[in-house]
């Protein structure tokens, strides 16, 4: 995906309920923004990626009253202990954090339902059916499933359904089903991946029922302005931070409103596939009432299994994702997610699996690759690194393959297609890693005739380490910012960037070459595991 030069490149996670900790699979959205946004960042392409909270709603309001603190108080815990903390130790470099407790997106809440109120797309009307606190959603009778006593259970939360019946304020959803599949047939793209896409469309032509967008039996929520007996339906209210954390409806001339010209619409929202149609059909209708523009794509993820069941906190099979970093660190959390599971599917996480791939794609790998390199250039050229002679077909191979795999990772990843993407970076370490193998610098190092030679292998182990370095920054940023440094490349003036990456040859002869600090220390599997 390329943006114009005027309009920054805008992609958001949704903003996650603090009725709990963060577990895995919150943290798995996360990460794939954030290695997506920092890929485009290394683009030179001006970035704007917006996270956040979901506070307002009964399922927050219960676990408050359950630990009997107010909703706000239990919000405030939850973000400061756990929500904005977990951002550190997956490492994530998010722009903006919206909470919807914050006055700004209170007050633009307001001016929008104000708005669509006065256009005659929200009216008075009657709900009446069943509901279910853990999706906070109005349920369709074929959405729902049966447990053992014939009892109507949500699917996924795998609880029964409550009955609702209220007067509430209703949006006028019906009226958009046509206008939605105009657009979603106009613009197959806007719902990724196809999967996503024909669930939604089958969902449309079967036609929309009008949305209850207010709840009357509690008040933890945006208050409706004109009927305050009345709080806002927390979906409406939350899906609506994507637009007020970038100034949706301010006055023209302000800042908010420069921002909104700046980022809107959206290039992307990340989702679960569980909250798809939250997206693709509630908020564009919501964009269309209010005359907006859509976002671009709406780019729905699957699930963390765990025995085949989405993981969660209330199934009890929720993983902090501390207890996976403290084991193997941000770097390797992030590659082993992004890596392991297909963008758009389903995968199941194992610990096996998790420490099979980091002892042998990122230790063996990449690790010992480099410090191999280091320590060649430590013994034979005095940790400087020396002149490289002229290529020979072998090299050139690197050469050549290095400029592919650049234009290659760039279109997988942009394409959210994250596993081939790294895939291409991983094969080329692999090359490199065979031509060491074949090159066999040592045994070149014993034959002083051949010290050209010798220099040239290493100038092309060391400045494919540099590329190398470019290419997986996004993705591990730590450990290939030090890789970075320790290959010489911030000494060679050099500044990291996707579109440079795969020009040859950038490293200045004579830089020091360092030897890093273990990049990925090898780890022993946890015994309690
Ligand atoms: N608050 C809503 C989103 C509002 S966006 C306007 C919500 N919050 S959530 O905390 O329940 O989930 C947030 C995201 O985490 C969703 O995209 C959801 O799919 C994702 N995940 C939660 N559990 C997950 C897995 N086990 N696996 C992968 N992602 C999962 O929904």
């Amino acid at each position: 995906m390329t943006v114009s030069a005027d309009k920054a490149f805008y992609l958001t996670t949704p903003i996650y309920y603090v009725n709990d900790a963060p577990h895995i699979g919150h943290a798995y959205t996360t990460v794939a923004a954030d290695f997506v946004t920092r890929w485009h960042r290394l683009a030179q392409e001006d970035v704007w990626f917006l996270t956040g909270t979901d506070e307002h709603g009964q399922k927050v309001l219960r676990t408050a009253q359950a630990n009997g603190v107010a909703p706000q108080q239990w919000a405030d815990r939850l973000v400061e202990s756990a929500w904005l903390p977990v951002l550190d130790v997956i490492d994530v470099e998010n722009d903006d954090f919206i909470r919807t407790t914050q006055e700004r997106h209170i007050v633009r809440v307001q001016k929008f339902l104000t708005q669509l109120k006065d256009t005659g797309h929200i009216v008075e009307g009657k709900y009446e059916g069943p509901y279910c606190v853990g999706c906070e959603e109005f349920k369709l009778p074929a959405d729902l499933a049966e447990n053992e006593s014939g009892e109507p259970i949500c699917p996924i939360h795998s609880k029964p359904v409550e009955q609702v019946s209220e007067t509430n304020w209703f949006f006028s959803l019906s009226k958009f089903t046509e206008q939605l599949i105009a657009h979603y047939e106009a613009n197959p793209q806007a719902i990724r991946p196809a999967s996503a896409y024909n669930e939604v469309m089958s969902f449309l032509k079967s036609g929309l029922q009008d949305l209850s967008i207010s709840r009357s039996t509690f008040d933890w929520g945006i208050p409706v302005p004109w009927d305050t007996s009345q709080v806002v339906y927390v979906w409406f209210d939350a899906l609506l931070n994507y637009a007020t954390a970038v100034g949706l409806g301010d006055e023209p001339g302000t800042e908010g409103a420069a921002k909104f010209a700046k980022t809107w619409p959206a290039d992307v929202h990340l989702v679960g596939k569980d909250i798809l149609r939250f997206h693709a059909v509630i908020w564009p209708a919501m964009l269309m009432a209010a005359g907006l523009e859509l976002p671009k794509c709406v780019y729905a993820h699957g699930w963390l299994l765990v025995g085949g069941e989405k993981m969660s906190k209330s199934k009890l099979t929720g993983i902090s994702p501390q207890s996976i970093v403290e084991l193997i660190g941000s770097d390797a959390f992030r590659y082993y997610f992004m890596r392991a599971i297909i963008f758009g599917q389903d995968g199941s996480f194992s610990w096996e699996d998790l420490v099979a791939r980091y002892t042998s794609e990122l230790a063996n790998g990449l690790g010992n690759l480099a410090s191999r390199v280091q320590a060649m250039v430590g013994k034979y050229c005095e940790g400087k690194l020396p002149v490289p002679g002229d290529l020979t077909e072998a090299d050139n191979l690197i050469k050549d393959l290095l400029t592919k795999t650049v234009a290659k990772a760039d279109r997988d990843i942009r394409d959210f297609d994250f596993q081939n993407g790294i895939m291409a970076v991983k094969e080329f370490i692999d090359a490199v890693n065979l031509y060491v193998t074949e090159q066999q610098p040592w045994v070149v190092a014993k034959d002083e005739s051949q010290t050209e030679r010798l220099h040239t292998i290493l100038y092309v182990i060391c400045d494919s380490l540099r590329a190398v370095s470019t290419l997986y920054a996004s993705l591990m940023p730590k450990a290939m910012n030090s890789l970075w440094s320790d290959i010489g490349a911030v000494e060679s003036g050099l500044t990291q960037s996707i579109t440079t990456a795969g020009n040859w040859g950038q490293l200045k002869p004579g830089v020091v070459i360092t030897k890093s600090e273990s990049l990925f220390p090898r780890i022993e599997e946890p015994e309690t595991i």
